[in-house]
């Protein structure tokens, strides 16, 4: 996508599509210039169709009284509750809108009286624009968007254009996260999974090692070997290091990559089995992560590791009632084949402790239907032996619109997976607490470093039924890229 910022008069501005904001109960949008009468009154009138209401929008024609050829209105809501992600959502209305009437380029006015930083303002449109114009349609024979061209009109004095890449470098890590999460599993395994990091390093500046199904085996992987043994296609330890700061500890950000979660021999219902296809989501966020952080440049070392396996049934499979033994030498009951996310993600989290010893420790995973159950849709559960760190989360949630909501973990839940035939279980008492007894799984694994983990079965896709927001198209959000981003750029 192609952004500029230019100063000039929007009322000289030639373009297909000149778009003001306006806020709940005004008749007036930000940035509105002098213009002639007419076009005054229809630009009052369509600000008043819209009420100001968040995303609604208005469309007035010019008549050639001015060079663009119309004006869009969007409700940007309550002039006082303006933040990030009212832009973001109102930049991914007016893109829907230029798209479905086949614009392509969309000129955006941000006037220094706008009640946000026109710096904060132009990041968060670039990413709704750019975030809206994604569509999954590699398997549809006419794709249908093209992305748009992005003029924003900041009439203020802060300088703009070095937020334009970095907003276009987070975004396009959102964007690859997204297209590789959105692959059907047939098309994605972790063999494929693991060529597409291969080739995502090879592109950017970053070391890639991939572990496969024998040296996973040989080297103790038990949980990652023991989920991954049901299926033909053959388990993969993804590795990718960046360093962009000699001499620190690394960060290490962990990623559930299941390419497909069938439950395994606890085999789960058909009804929406499909969309286990997003259960490699949490490895997708990894990915997007690494190729903005590299694109970035950013001052820090990162080592992004994501366990892939296929969850299946089969006469290979584990077993409930198996007992394993996991990296690092804890043996693990297993009562419930479909709790298998947990078991890779220790695996994975104790070998890059092991081997990096980083100084904080970052997952994402679609862990839990609990997770669901407990916070909906648009929030991902967030668990964290770390007060400071569990702060700056969220705090760049805040931020990011990333929401995020914490959940506790103590000795007590640490209690209800201990097991009585191996050292802890896969599956706590009941459906009591899910999220946090699979998060206490992870807890066995991280001990003492600093971790916060993201339950993310609810945030990772746009689940069937529920409402997206305009800048979220169906399928996969790329969930936690930008919230990390914004982390790692905010210490
Ligand atoms: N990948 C699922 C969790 C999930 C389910 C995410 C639905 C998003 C939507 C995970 O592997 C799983 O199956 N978890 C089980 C755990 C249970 C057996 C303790 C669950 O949540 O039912
Ligand atoms: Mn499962
Ligand atoms: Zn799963």
């Amino acid at each position: 996508m192609t952004v500029r910022v230019e100063s000039v008069d929007p009322v000289k501005k030639k373009t297909e599509a000149l778009c003001f904001f306006v806020s709940e109960k005004s008749e007036e949008p930000f940035g509105l210039p002098n213009l002639d009468k007419m076009l005054q009154l229809g630009i009052r009138q369509a600000c008043k169709e819209t009420k100001g209401k968040i995303g609604s929008i208005s469309v007035v024609h010019t008549h050639q009284i001015i060079p663009a050829q119309r004006i869009i209105i969007v409700g940007i809501g309550p002039r006082h509750k303006i933040t990030h992600e009212q832009v973001r959502l109102a930049a991914g209305k007016i893109a829907k809108k230029t798209s479905e009437m086949g614009l392509s380029e969309i000129c955006l006015v941000i006037p220094d009286r706008f009640p946000l930083k026109t710096k904060v303002a132009a990041n968060s449109a670039i990413e709704g624009v750019h975030l809206a114009s994604y569509s999954f349609d590699k398997y549809k024979p006419d794709k249908k968007q093209k992305t748009p061209s992005l003029t924003l009109l900041a009439t203020g004095r802060e300088k703009v254009s070095d937020i334009i890449s970095r907003a276009q470098t987070v975004s396009d890590g959102v964007i690859y996260a997204r297209s590789i999460a959105n692959l059907p599993p047939n098309e994605c395994n972790p063999e494929q999974l693991a060529s597409f990091a291969k080739s995502l390093a090879a592109k950017s500046n970053l070391k890639c090692t991939i572990l496969s199904k024998s040296e996973l085996k040989q080297k103790g992987f038990g949980g990652i070997s023991a989920v991954g043994q049901g299926s033909k296609n053959e388990p993969k330890l993804i590795i990718l290091e960046y360093s962009g700061k000699k001499g620190e500890k690394p960060i290490l950000i962990v990623g559930k990559a299941v390419t497909f979660d069938t439950g395994g021999i606890s085999l789960k219902p058909a009804d929406k089995m499909d969309e286990m296809k997003f259960d490699k989501c949490g490895g997708c966020t990894v990915l997007g992560i690494m190729k903005a952080v590299a694109g970035l440049n950013l001052p820090v070392n990162l080592v992004g590791i994501i366990p892939s396996v296929e969850n299946m049934p089969g006469g290979e499979s584990y077993r409930p009632g198996d007992i394993i033994r996991l990296y690092g030498g804890k043996t693990a009951e297993i009562l419930n084949t479909d709790a298998e996310g947990r078991l890779i993600l220790f695996d994975a989290l104790s070998y890059g402790i092991k081997t990096y010893s980083p100084k904080e420790v970052i997952d994402f995973a679609t862990l839990t239907g609990a997770c669901i159950v407990a916070l909906g849709t648009n929030v991902a559960g967030l668990v964290s032996n770390n007060k400071k760190i569990a702060e700056r989360i969220i705090r760049a949630s805040e931020r990011t619109g990333e929401q995020v909501w914490q959940l506790p973990i103590n000795d007590d839940y640490m209690e209800m997976i201990k097991s009585d035939y191996a050292e802890i279980k896969n599956v706590g008492p009941g459906r009591v607490a899910g999220t946090i007894t699979a998060a206490a799984f992870l807890a066995n694994a991280v001990g003492n470093t600093p971790w916060a983990h993201f339950d993310i079965a609810g945030t990772a896709w746009i689940q069937t039924g529920s409402k997206d927001k305009s800048y979220n198209p169906k399928g996969a959000t790329g969930f936690g890229v930008r919230l990390i981003l914004d982390y790692l750029s905010n210490p």
